[in-house]
């Protein structure tokens, strides 16, 4: 199939790489010229592992190429796959103003093809798909040379394209079993569930797995809590209930709270769907309240433990909201670091592959340096380079001995046998 892509961010440019590596000739557009000319020359702009390697082997098989020319390729294009950006404005609402400048120039092009499906990847709030078609046909597009297809993604950052390559589900909202068809051969065939449904169902899907996603790691991170208060410990609890099937093991791991792109402005995005038709979503409140309140907590701790934190040197270790990702949008690390600020901290920060944007802390290089004359070292990130540290060598160079496990991933006994003191919440 001849495709392009919509926005070459995180998705899509990973699905732009996925789709010619099985087989389809694709085309990836975006306004960043910048990017695109970067991206030509085999050069990845995001880190996701295996991306930057296949990207390039694909450019010179000739099958996969980056370009400016939005309207030239809508127009040839058999298959239009829209991957922008649906950022959410002040009061927690998804802003519309990048699809709407996409149907846009699709409704001032003339296609080549007879019927040319256009495919919403973006997380779209529900009713969406129906409004994109409705505009098209508003703007004199006639509502036979085009379908609109909901095709929702699940791609964790970090394994993006792992996750495109081995789905445990596809999701296809449309109307005619056609779409069904269609999605199946673009993603040829892989072997995975397909849910094919209306595309309102195939929105909220995608919102209901972000938000069952977000509130098991709040619930944990409130039985964190009550760990904490009757000396219990998360990780032992995490794991014994995770053993039960009906409740599974992943998204239990307690500590500094959600963030990223995604979580977060998604769990506000459906709590305002919800809202705007009466619905009061309790729940989903719930669990933006416990996240909005870890980072206070593990301060508290702190203060408990250390002090006053004013003129304290303290280290972080981990800026990006998760491990193997460069990406510190809305990560808890900069929440953290914006509060051991405002109580007259100074700071430093490490890591492993995002670059530092805060103005509040300093920034050192190299893993071991940066904790050089600390008080306190933080972990806010769990990359396996601080998981495995050498704790000898971080005792050698900090002042004081204090390490603050704020993602619960390190070994205490390690710890304490380099002579370092382990703090965490709710685990001892
Ligand atoms: C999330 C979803 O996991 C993907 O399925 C989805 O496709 C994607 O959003 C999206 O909507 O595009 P991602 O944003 O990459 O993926 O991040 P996650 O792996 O879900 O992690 C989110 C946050 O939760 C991170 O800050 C992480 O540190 C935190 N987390 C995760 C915990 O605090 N505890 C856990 O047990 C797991």
């Amino acid at each position: 199939m001849n495709i392009c892509v919509v926005g070459c961010g995180y998705v899509g440019l990973t699905t732009a790489t996925a789709l010619s590596h099985l087989g389809h000739d694709v085309t990836g557009l975006d306004i960043d010229s910048k990017k695109i000319e970067s991206l030509n020359n085999g050069i990845c702009i995001i880190h996701e592992d295996g991306l930057e390697s296949m990207l390039q082997r694909q450019i010179e098989c000739g099958t996969l190429n980056f370009s400016t020319s939005i309207d030239e390729y809508m127009q040839k294009s058999e298959v239009i796959i829209i991957a922008v950006g649906t950022p959410s404005n002040e009061t927690g609402q998804t802003d519309l103003k990048y699809i709407e400048r996409v149907i846009e120039r699709i409704a001032s092009t003339k296609p080549d093809h007879q019927v040319q499906p256009i495919v919403i990847k973006s997380t779209v709030p529900p009713g969406t798909n129906e409004y994109v078609q409705n505009r098209l046909i508003q703007s004199g597009r006639d509502s036979e040379s085009f379908s609109v297809i909901s095709n929702p993604e699940f791609l964790r950052e970090g394994s993006a394209l792992y996750d495109l390559l081995h789905p445990d589900k596809i999701v296809v909202g449309g109307t005619d079993p056609i779409d069904l068809e269609l999605i199946r051969k673009m993603y040829a065939c892989l072997p995975s569930q397909y849910f094919f449904t209306t595309p309102i169902t195939a929105e909220i899907i995608k919102y209901a797995s972000n938000a069952f996603l977000a509130t098991k790691i709040s619930f944990i991170n409130e039985i964190q809590r009550i760990c904490e208060a009757y000396r219990g410990d998360v990780s032992i609890v995490a794991e014994a209930i995770g053993c039960d099937p009906r409740i599974g093991p992943h998204f239990l791991n307690a500590g500094l709270g959600y963030g990223g792109y995604c979580l977060p402005k998604d769990i506000q995005s459906l709590s305002h769907s919800a809202i705007e038709k009466g619905v009061v979503p309790s729940l989903l409140h719930a669990v933006e309240r416990v996240n909005n309140s870890q980072v206070d907590n593990y301060i508290d701790m702190l203060e408990k433990n250390i002090g006053n934190l004013k003129d304290r040197k303290i280290s972080i270790w981990g800026l990006a909201f998760k491990p193997n990702t460069d990406d510190t949008r809305d990560s808890p690390s900069y929440r953290l670091i914006d509060k051991l600020y405002e109580k007259g901290a100074v700071l430093t920060a490490y890591d492993p592959a995002a670059t530092n944007t805060s103005k509040h802390t300093a920034f050192s290089k190299n893993q071991y340096e940066s904790v050089k004359g600390s008080d306190v070292l933080i972990i806010a990130t769990d990359w396996k380079d601080f998981i495995d540290a050498d704790w000898k060598k971080v005792k050698e160079q900090m002042c004081g001995a204090t390490i603050l496990d704020a993602r619960n991933c390190l070994n205490p006994s390690a710890l304490r046998s380099a002579g370092l003191k382990y703090l965490a919440l709710g685990r001892h």
